[in-house]
């Protein structure tokens, strides 16, 4: 048939579209691929079945094609993780909805297998839905970013489970009775259980759960497209859960971290600040000091971090970089895993300037590498680079770091001495071997390569 062809030609797209997303340099290809997919598959499945008439279809595809126009030209590149956190939350959405309208359209659908996928699909949808929400209230700060737990917790999680799990096998077993008041139970349940699971999550450890949400995200579509017996659905949610459950493995391993200690652990409480650290003294340069410093060195790691995509400091970061470069110093970047708001955060920003991909390190090849290094300079990094998660009993405990420790001086550039996302005070400011610029990072580093045009 036809649309088999249809559904067929958009799968391979979004396998492709994966493949291509896998580097820097064809990322941008596979995202048009498995756009272009994702649109083959709606029309295709509305012309179909014929749900709606076109006009409906050419307003839909207006209405919605101008909403996304304009959240991707407005949303900053900093708040990246937060619209992801949004598109998670509304596929987790749309595919409870979709389920739940099936089965009012048809409450004779009664088999096994499709009441269970129904159960699945709204318990995972819900979930994923006000969880992700609740992942953007903490990224955008309108909730705490920091663990949140409350006495009798856990106990409560593993009663709403339960409940939920007993709703579900007494829907499965008599779908005839009260099936929808059970079904809309589970929803709400499910909704509270998306509240309790990323309440306790917080810090540094925000990009596991965003990966997991993103994962079950897919495992709803998958969930839903068994229900409506949809096979491009089966197969583009299986795609998502499977990437996303990747990613999620990754984010754990970079953050040291086993997936029951995060979603159970509560791994530390806020911290604020360190008692009296305003009073403590540390060691102020100017940018014309830095780029003494820095064109004297031999070599130079050059540590980006979230601070740097704020103040778009990229290309002059770049620039400063080339300028070196030009001098015989030899400089390389320093990737951590969690640098930024968004896994490859860095990578992007970095690739924007025209960064050569040779002169960025990832953690495990760059490490050895600061004991003889002359300069680190550290552009608005903060939790990456912070000693306390060498230490016991903090939300940064056990995070591997970028040793930046080890080199023989350290330049730091932010704003002021306040914590990162974490909310952990770091001791690297202290250090006799560190250097504190503060001020925006674009600024200083434009001070720096002036100064360095001079000096060369
Ligand atoms: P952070 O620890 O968040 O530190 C960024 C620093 O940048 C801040 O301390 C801030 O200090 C400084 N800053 C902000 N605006 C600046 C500006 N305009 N100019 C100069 N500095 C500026 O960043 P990081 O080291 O990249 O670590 C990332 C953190 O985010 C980790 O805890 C990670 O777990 C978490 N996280 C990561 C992700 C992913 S997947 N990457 C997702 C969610 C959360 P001042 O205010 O003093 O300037």
């Amino acid at each position: 048939m036809l649309i088999d062809l249809f559904y067929l030609l958009s799968i391979c797209c979004f396998i492709l579209g994966l493949k291509f997303l896998s580097s820097p340099r064809t990322a941008r290809r596979g995202n048009l691929l498995s756009m272009a997919g994702m649109f083959i598959a709606v029309v295709v499945t509305l012309f179909e079945k014929q749900i709606i008439d076109y006009t409906y279809i050419v307003a839909g595809i207006i209405i919605g094609g101008l909403i996304g126009a304009v959240a991707a030209r407005r949303v900053k590149m900093t708040a990246m993780p937060q619209m992801v956190a949004v598109f998670n939350a509304f596929g987790g959405a749309a595919s409870a909805l979709v389920v739940y309208a099936q089965f009012i359209r048809f409450p004779t659908l009664t088999d096994p297998a499709t009441t269970i996928t129904i159960v699945l699909s709204l318990f995972i949808g819900m979930l994923t839905f006000v969880g992700s929400m609740m992942a953007f209230g903490k990224l955008q700060g309108l909730v705490s970013g920091a663990p949140v737990v409350f006495p009798g917790h856990k106990a409560l999680n593993a009663l709403l489970h339960l409940i939920v799990l007993g709703a579900g096998v007494f829907f499965v077993l008599n779908p005839a009775s009260h099936g929808l008041a059970i079904l809309a139970a589970i929803v709400v349940l499910s909704g509270v259980i998306g509240i309790t699971m990323v309440l306790p999550i917080g810090g540094a450890d925000m990009p596991v759960v965003i990966a997991l949400l993103n994962s079950y995200s897919g495992l709803a579509a998958a969930a839903s497209g068994f229900v409506i017996n949809n096979y491009v659905l089966i197969v583009s949610g299986a795609l998502v859960g499977a990437s996303g459950l990747i990613l999620t493995d990754l984010m754990c391993k970079a953050m040291n971290r086993s997936l029951t200690n995060v979603l159970f652990g509560a791994v530390g409480q806020e911290t604020g600040p360190a008692a009296g650290a305003a009073k403590r003294n540390v060691t102020r340069y100017t940018p014309l000091d830095a780029a003494m410093m820095l064109s004297n060195a031999q070599s130079v790691i050059i540590v980006p971090g979230y601070g740097l995509a704020v103040a778009q400091g990229q290309y002059a970061l770049q620039e400063v970089a080339e300028l070196l470069k030009k001098a015989g110093v030899g400089v390389r970047y320093a990737i951590h895993p969690v640098a930024g708001r968004m896994p490859g955060h860095m990578n992007v920003l970095l690739a924007e300037a025209n960064v050569p991909y040779d002169m960025l390190k990832d953690l495990d090849e760059i490490n050895e590498e600061f004991q003889n290094t002359d300069v680190v300079l550290i552009v608005g990094a903060n939790d990456v680079v912070n000693p306390a998660s060498r230490e016991k009993g903090n939300p940064l405990s056990g995070m591997p770091i970028l040793d930046v420790d080890k080199a023989r001086s350290v330049i730091i550039i932010k704003r002021s001495l306040s914590p990162g996302f974490a909310g952990v005070d770091n001791e690297l400011f202290y250090d006799p071997k560190t250097m504190m610029i503060f001020g925006d990072a674009k600024e200083m580093l434009v001070k720096i390569s002036g100064a360095l045009k001079e000096e060369i």
